[in-house]
């Protein structure tokens, strides 16, 4: 089977690895010429763990292919991913520009009955707009071709993105047609062969049900973070409460973490979205807001921890270890790390900072006058990064900063305080050791 998958970002580049690594023999299509140049030589411009091996042997057997040339990948399939870009539009909406581009171009060069199927993350009703897209260029090609429009929402989590492609726990595909139908449950043969797991259900309920995943998931974090800063204010420790709430087979332990706010490429914009959506259906959206107004506001509760706990932070120094939005990525997008260290810098205070991974990307987060004038300094190692510190300030939780050499630590630093943005001490256990520990609603 041949398919096409056009946006080689996170999520079209891991579904066409996938894709080929089962089997089939796809083409990936992308604009920028630079990107796949260097995809066709195995060099992916993302850190995501497994995906250059699989990319680089589905390239040298000859089973996943780059391109620019959205017509010569249309040539060679009849299964068409649409897997670009959704960026939040000024009015908080996703914005199609990408997704019906891509819809005009396969209008412009349709000679067959083909499948065409939203991958990207895309609005309730954006099925409709793109079948309006392309048939508007038939119209104007003056032919008359046969074809569908099929939703079919990506649910991987960054840095297990190849796993979770390979081992979904659903596949949702919204269609309405049995031609359609037939094909995608050919395309996905592999990965639910042992255990059945595709769902077939309308357009519009598939486009919903990518948006209400992620925004139940924002809602608990959001929930539990609330939890947590009244945990802080009323000397409960928030750790037993979420053990004590996660037996509970109805809540879980699942997503109940509280933190330092949550961040990434889809949270934040899906909940914006659905809350657009919301809007433009006359619906009241008093719970995604809610969400949304506590993420905000979490994303500024260790820097107010910080500046209790130093006083003025003019003139400190503080060591942050983890950037990334989250362990097992360089992705930095709508990271915590970027405001807290913004605020401290604006305020005076000099920046150590260490990531294993998002140390390069996250130079793109900071005006350069920073780095230029001494105050935001990059550290190679983590514990350079803690050298003669006021605070160590943990804002992703990697595995190397969980266990720590703590006798290091407490040498390391001028003062012995430590703000765990994501609780993964032990505060009695700090508390020994001789540190001024504050997590989150950690008593
Ligand atoms: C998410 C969804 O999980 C995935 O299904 C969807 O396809 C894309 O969006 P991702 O953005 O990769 O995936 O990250 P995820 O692991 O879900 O974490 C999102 C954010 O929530 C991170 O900032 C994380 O630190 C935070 N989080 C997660 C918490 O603060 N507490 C938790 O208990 C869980």
């Amino acid at each position: 089977m041949r398919i096409s998958v056009v946006g080689t970002g996170y999520v079209g580049l891991v579904s066409g690895a996938c894709f080929a690594d089962m089997g089939m023999n796809v083409t990936c299509v992308d604009i920028d010429q630079a990107k796949v140049q260097r995809l066709r030589e195995g060099h992916i411009p993302i850190f995501e763990p497994g995906l250059e091996p699989l990319v680089k042997r589905c390239v040298a057997q000859g089973q996943l292919h780059f391109t620019t040339s959205l017509p010569d990948a249309m040539a060679n399939s009849n299964v068409y991913f649409i897997a670009v870009g959704t960026p939040t539009g000024e009015d908080g909406s996703a914005d199609l520009q990408y997704v019906l581009a891509v819809a005009k171009e396969i209008g412009e060069h349709l000679k067959d009955y083909a499948v065409i199927v939203d991958k990207s993350t895309v609005p309730v009703g954006t099925a409709d707009k793109v079948r309006a897209t392309i048939q508007a260029e038939l119209d104007k090609r003056g032919v008359s071709i046969d074809f569908d429009v099929v939703s079919n929402p990506e649910f991987l989590k960054e840095g297990a993105a190849v796993d979770d492609f390979m081992k979904p726990d659903r596949i949702v595909i919204g269609t309405e047609s049995e031609r359609a139908r037939a094909i995608m449950a050919e395309v996905y043969q592999e990965f639910s062969r042992n255990h059945n797991k595709i769902m077939f259900m309308g357009v519009r309920d598939a486009e919903m049900t990518k948006y209400a995943a992620n925004a139940m998931l924002a809602t608990k974090i959001s929930f539990m973070n609330e939890i947590a800063n009244l945990c802080d204010a009323m000397d409960v420790d928030v750790e037993q409460v979420r053990h004590g709430i996660g037996s509970d087979s109805r809540i879980g332990y699942s997503f109940i973490y509280p933190g330092c706010g949550y961040g990434g490429s889809c949270f934040p914009k899906d909940v914006k979205a659905l809350v657009r959506m919301a809007h433009e259906a006359d619906v009241k959206p008093y719970v995604l807001d809610a969400v949304e107004a506590r993420n905000a506001d979490q994303k500024k509760v260790v820097a107010a921890k910080t500046q209790r706990l130093l006083g003025n932070v003019k003139g400190k120094r503080i060591a942050v270890w983890g950037l990334a939005f989250k362990p097992g990525t360089d992705d930095m997008r709508e990271a915590p790390s970027i405001p807290f260290i913004t605020r401290m810098l604006e305020a005076g205070a000099t920046v150590c900072v260490h990531d294993p991974e998002a140390m390069t990307t996250s130079k793109r987060e900071f005006a350069p006058k920073w780095i230029e004038n001494g105050q935001l300094i990059y550290c190679n190692n983590q514990f350079d990064a803690v050298k003669d510190a006021d605070a160590l300030v943990l804002l992703t939780e990697w595995k190397q900063y969980r266990q720590p050499d703590f006798a290091r630590l407490l040498a390391s630093l001028k003062a012995p305080v430590v703000i765990d943005g994501r609780n993964v001490y032990n505060p009695r256990r700090m508390k020994a050791l001789g540190f001024t520990y504050e997590g989150i609603g950690r008593r």
